[in-house]
């Protein structure tokens, strides 16, 4: 009895670890990764992870004021929200932002040229999130941009002109979607009052009321799978609705007619575990350790995924840092970016992304395509290698406001024959120290991380 009580306990712990926090998601532990055994599958996913580096467009109702995506809605101790009004109020204000979502500026060639230039190779887009604000032509509901302010006009299928834009740039695409939809009524049911995050009514008490939302999940993913030409990544998010939490969406029948649709589709059913979760999404974090499995960090541009008002950026050089350690302990890194109300990428967040991508086109070797390497860092020295093992890459990286030291050096990775700047092939001078190993830096580098080639 005892035994059988702490494997509950300790099985409960799992699935609670698993389940978003703070509205942070947590990463499922390495050991649960399960490689899928469907070969187009697998061959996307490999293609997938020498991409490294893309774009999470969060872009929805929530964008109109500038507040955080969905959230505030939902009845939780950690979410703060106006409190001069009730919270149907509210809840009809947030709901009601719908009416006013009229982004006449609406521009995805500006949005897939931007990313471009930012060296990004594949998009991820907010087709729906938790509030349930379609931003697409969905048929199972009323409720999107299609039909309301924006209706009418010519882009009013927004999913649509957003794939076209970035599959014509190249990009590899994926569609969020949230399994959780905080508008419906088979969902959050106006019957009960709402708790928090999860289906607020008893499960067991109306199975046809649940059954119901998994017929409209399953159908408007499969109209976001049949309807919108080639897609390659299936991200859905909402990981607290699975089977170990008693909602079971049925995802077995959700993928096989995703991949009916979209073969080799990869599919990241965030957090769950298993032969969904075809990548790990550890979120505004880095793992501790290099892992051998594939891994995407998700992190946003300034502290925000949808646009707000007064952003707090991250440097160019922040985000190349992070891309650096990412890249050398094995994952991808998708950059949160957010559209403002009209419809662009804002000129602020424009110039630190083409300052990012003026980097990684004259260092892009030490990032794309490339593989883990088994010493992966020294300090802030990060290391990649060629797939070919021929050649290593040391990406110097650093804190806002340092400049570049005279030499840099580290431990291991030693060069056989030579140490060039890989911006501009330049070969340079270095020496051993004992153990380490010291290269000197020409003077009048820009303030920025270094990338070097060791052979
Ligand atoms: C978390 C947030 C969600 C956001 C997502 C992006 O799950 O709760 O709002 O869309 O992260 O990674």
């Amino acid at each position: 009895m005892q035994r059988i009580f702490i494997t509950l306990m300790a099985w409960c712990y799992v699935v609670v670890l698993a389940i978003a926090q703070d509205g942070v998601h947590k990463q499922s532990a390495a050991a649960d990764y399960q490689w899928p055994s469907e070969p187009d599958v697998l061959a996307k996913l490999h293609q997938w992870q020498d991409l490294k580096f893309g774009v999470l467009l969060h872009w929805g109702i929530y964008s109109v004021p500038g507040i955080v995506e969905s959230w505030s809605i939902c009845c939780e101790d950690w979410i703060k929200r106006d409190t001069t009004r009730t919270y149907e109020q509210y809840r009809k204000w947030y709901f009601g932002l719908a009416d006013e979502f009229k982004p006449v500026q609406f521009d995805p060639q500006q949005w897939a040229t931007v990313m471009r230039q930012a060296g990004m190779k594949y998009m991820i887009f907010t087709t729906k999130h938790h509030d349930g604000f379609c931003m697409y032509d969905s048929r199972e509901t009323d409720y999107t941009i299609a039909r309301h302010a924006f209706a009418g006009d010519a882009r009013s299928d927004v999913l649509r002109h957003v794939l076209d834009a970035f599959r014509a740039e190249n990009f590899m695409l994926g569609t969020y979607f949230s399994k959780a939809d905080w508008h419906s009524q088979y969902y959050w049911w106006d019957v009960y009052p709402n708790r928090g995050r999860n289906v607020n009514y008893p499960i067991k008490k109306y199975p046809w009321r649940w059954e119901q939302f998994c017929q409209f999940t399953y159908r408007q993913i499969e109209e976001i799978m049949a309807g919108y030409g080639p897609v390659d990544i299936l991200w859905l998010d909402g990981g607290w609705v699975c089977a170990e939490n008693n909602q079971d969406i049925h995802m077995p029948e959700i993928v096989s007619m995703a991949r009916r649709h979209q073969p080799g589709l990869i599919v990241v059913d965030r957090t769950i575990r298993g032969p969904y979760e075809n990548y790990q999404t550890p979120e505004q974090t880095i793992p501790h350790e290099q892992l051998a499995y594939p891994w995407e960090s998700c992190i946003t541009l300034s502290d925000d995924w949808g646009y707000v008002p007064q952003p707090r950026w991250k440097s160019p050089s922040k985000v190349i840092g992070l891309l650096a350690e990412v890249v050398a302990k094995g994952g991808n890194m998708v950059l949160g970016v957010g559209p403002t109300p009209q419809g662009r990428i804002q000129p602020e967040a424009v110039q630190r992304l083409q300052a990012i991508g003026q980097w990684l086109e004259k260092n892009g070797k030490a990032i794309y395509g490339t593989t883990i390497t088994p010493l992966y860092h020294d300090g802030n020295i990060w290391f990649t290698a060629s797939k070919d093992g021929a050649r290593r890459y040391a990406i110097c990286t650093l804190s806002d406001g340092e400049s570049l030291p005279a030499t840099i050096a580290w431990k291991g990775n030693e060069p056989a024959k030579r140490v060039r700047l890989l911006a501009t092939g330049k070969t340079l001078k270095f020496k051993r120290d004992g153990e380490k190993v010291v290269v000197y830096l020409p003077s009048g580098l820009p303030a920025e991380p270094v990338a070097l080639e060791i052979e």
